[in-house]
């Protein structure tokens, strides 16, 4: 089995938000050829936050063609490639005209924050506090459904295309497959049911758009093209790429992508867990096949559906707006490193924070607070504040609000977690790593290969074309040389961290505009 798992393979994009990456993967999980490509961040205003759609689907195009030659060069057989999985950076919202296929304005990304207002004039309108219950989601400026009023109301062109029934919606998945399927002329305008439950469209029970939540944001279902709502693993509803190195090869998983990295690290089973430290950061908590909707602050959401006779399972999930971007921030804005992975030595140039706390409030702060008038924010600088420690101060950031997110799901779940499984690009740093485990008190489980996140969308894809048929085949992959970090300080040393950060926190509301 072994040999055969050895010969075959599974593409996977992962548009994430910084950065896309085409993986190919053998049928053990190990990645064997792969290209990463950074994008532009758009920032036309402070809190504004837009990508090129067609920047998007470019970089997609170029990693596949160049990860594909590398396999070649290594004398693989593109033949073997059977199928490709996707997985996406979520909530993103892109708009384009259905006759045209044209972009009508940038993508607004999930961190953007203009659509602040109109989320305070929502909250005061009939049915806002049924949303939470129907679609497992606050109120706030991370949806989709937000970004896309925000447009219609103030984009001519989009409120034009949207009164004469040609708008076209979507998250970054349909917007990649509609243009990797040939667009217009393939007309494939899906979207996986773990994409949709961020738009706060979709009734997360049913996993069926909802005519109460459409007319809550007053939309008209007439108008709008919506995508189709489908599993994250299908043979056939994703269409295969149109053109390109990879003509022809199936599409047969997609999956957003904190949802992939849950099935990455194969959390499959109520109770496991995993915590992803991209450019935002994100704990996914497997519950089962029925929602769980919190009552502290935490997101509901599907964590994957293998479709066929399997049901969908779901996740509660922690969204922390600001992890890698933090970093980001130091590098291209303070100009303290000149390479992300260079944090690390930094924070280490000193012996802790120096008594800073950095709020990195800059999409205000998501969970399990949600105060959407928060902005970054330091205390604690004097004469003596290093760059180290405003480092430490960075990455600690997401270490707190993690224990922040723990603590909700504790409460939520009934459950306390024994172990946290993570990933994503801050996970390389030990220091932080060790830092997350002194601050939340039980070990951090890191893997050695940590395209988790690509990973899951590779295994749905595996899934539908019948690489794998049951999860048990895929616990072998990854195993091997994961890293443990105990905590090494005493619990009280933790809680005394975390009461600074909870009281920076409270300091951080109402910052006047
Ligand atoms: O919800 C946003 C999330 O999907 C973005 O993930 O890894 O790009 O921070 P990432």
């Amino acid at each position: 089995d072994e040999e055969k798992l050895g010969k075959v393979f599974i593409g996977s994009i992962d548009q994430g938000t910084t950065s896309t990456r085409f993986i190919i993967f053998d049928g053990m999980g190990e990645p064997v050829a792969q290209h990463q490509i950074e994008f532009t961040q758009h920032y036309p205003q402070s809190g504004w936050h837009e990508h090129d759609p067609y920047e998007l689907v470019s970089s997609v195009e170029t990693c596949i063609e160049k990860a594909t030659g590398i396999f070649e060069d290594m004398n693989y057989d593109i033949s073997d490639i059977k199928a490709i999985g996707i997985t996406n950076q979520r909530e993103t919202t892109v708009v384009w005209d259905t006759n045209t296929g044209e972009p009508l304005y940038n993508a607004i990304a999930w961190p953007d924050t203009r659509t602040k207002g109109l989320v305070r004039e929502l909250k005061n309108r009939e049915g806002a506090d049924e949303l939470l219950g129907l679609t497992g989601l606050p109120l706030s400026t991370y949806p989709a459904s937000v970004k896309l009023v925000w447009l219609i109301d103030h984009v001519e062109e989009v409120r034009k295309a949207y009164e004469e029934g040609r708008l076209s919606f979507g998250t970054v998945d349909t917007w990649i497959l509609y243009n990797l399927n040939g667009g217009k002329e393939r007309d494939i305008h899906v979207t996986d049911c773990t994409n949709a439950s961020r738009t706060m469209f979709m009734n997360l029970h049913t996993v069926q758009y909802d005519d109460k939540l459409l007319d809550f944001f007053k939309l008209d279902r007439k108008k709008l093209n919506l995508p189709k709502i489908v599993p994250s693993s299908s043979p056939d509803a994703f269409g295969s790429l149109a053109r390109g190195i990879l003509k022809g090869v199936r599409i047969a998983g997609c999956l957003g992508d904190q949802s992939s990295a849950l099935v990455g690290q194969q959390g499959f089973t109520p109770g496991s867990a995993k915590n992803t430290y991209g450019t935002g950061c994100f704990l996914l908590y497997n519950v089962g096949e029925k929602p769980v909707i919190s009552k502290h602050g935490l997101l509901a959401t599907i964590a994957y559906d293998f479709g066929g006779k399997r049901k969908p399972v779901y996740a509660l999930e922690g969204s922390i707006a600001v992890a890698g971007s933090g970093v980001k921030f130091l590098m291209n804005n303070m100009g303290f490193i000149t390479h992300s992975h260079k944090i690390s030595d930094l924070a280490a140039s000193v012996e802790d924070n120096g008594g800073c706390v950095f709020v990195t409030a800059f999409s205000g702060l998501f969970a399990p607070y949600w105060i959407d008038d928060a902005k970054g924010t330091i205390f604690g600088i004097t004469q003596f504040t290093e760059q180290g420690h405003i480092a430490r101060a960075t990455l600690e950031a997401t270490c707190f609000q993690t224990k922040a997110i723990l603590d909700a799901m504790e409460l939520d779940s009934g459950h306390k977690l024994n172990m946290l499984a993570v990933d994503g690009g801050m996970s390389n740093s030990n220091l932080c790593m060790q830092t997350q485990a002194n601050i939340i008190g039980i070990p951090v489980d890191r893997p050695a290969m940590r395209e988790t996140t690509a990973l899951g969308a590779a295994i749905a894809a595996g899934f539908a074309v019948d690489v794998w048929k049951e999860f048990d085949e895929l616990k072998e992959i990854n195993q091997k040389d994961r890293m443990v970090f105990e905590p090494n300080v005493s619990q009280e040393e933790g809680a005394k961290m975390f009461k600074k950060w909870d009281r920076a926190v409270q300091m951080c509301r109402g910052w006047l505009d």
